[in-house]
């Protein structure tokens, strides 16, 4: 297994937001697009017709990173319009069994978030409905906050509960303050997909950027994973 790089384009500028996608284009294995809708989170961002729009405009493959109320409603559009992984916040989830169910219907690997205070415990039993757990690591809403490194036993029990289901293929993401100094610590306690915003796009080359985050995540992966 290798670390995946997901660039958060909520750093970039949204005036030229595919210019922005075309910089990393070759080195970021995903895009990840933050939705935030001033309901679930304080902050408003941008929504399904920017997404298609942009998903006519990149190659990369859309990691949409749902921070809206009612994502039941309004998650499913997403996978259809052709994201390649949707994740929606297990805390607005009514039904999360059944919105996983339909994003992998729609054609989409299926994300669950947690938020900081959110245990993943509680939610073991949804494991086989989805394909990726993302571990916020910070409050969800804003980019450029500080990294919570006490979010790091969450990622190891995380990773925990996922060795003892092989049968199972789930990757674990984590989101928030995700740098060159905070990185490893993340790939070590079990992570595997990496969003970065500002440590990507607040730098002069973002392609590099991503390339040095990459290889050092995979040094921190290593203690894991064969
Ligand atoms: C925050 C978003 C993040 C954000 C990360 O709620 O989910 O994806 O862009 O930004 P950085 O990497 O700057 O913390
Ligand atoms: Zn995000």
């Amino acid at each position: 297994m290798h670390a995946q790089i997901s660039p958060s384009i909520l750093s970039a500028d949204f005036a030229r937001l595919a210019d922005e996608c075309e910089r990393v284009a070759g080195v970021a294995d995903w895009l990840h697009v933050d939705v935030m809708d001033n309901h679930f989170v304080p902050n408003l961002t941008l929504g399904l017709p920017v997404v298609q729009r942009l998903l006519h405009a990149v190659t990369t493959p859309i990691d949409a990173h749902l921070m809206i109320a009612d994502p039941d409603r309004w998650a499913p559009a997403y996978a259809e319009a052709g994201c390649g992984s949707v994740t929606f916040h297990v805390e607005a989830a009514r039904d999360p069994r059944m919105l996983a169910r339909n994003l992998r219907a729609a054609g989409a690997r299926a994300g669950m978030a947690l938020k900081p205070g959110t245990g993943i415990d509680d939610y073991a039993d949804l494991l086989p409905e989805l394909d990726m757990v993302l571990i916020m690591t910070v409050e969800p809403g804003f980019g450029g906050q500080r990294f919570m490194s006490d979010m790091m036993p969450k990622v190891r029990r995380t990773r925990e509960l996922l060795q003892g289901r092989p049968d199972l293929d789930i990757w674990i993401q984590v989101d928030g303050g995700v740098a060159d100094e905070t990185i490893e610590q993340c790939a070590e306690a079990g992570a595997n997909v990496f969003v970065a915003g500002s440590a990507v796009y607040a730098t002069d080359d973002p392609y590099l950027a991503c390339q040095k985050l990459r290889t050092l995540a995979d040094t921190g992966m290593a203690s894991w994973c064969a």
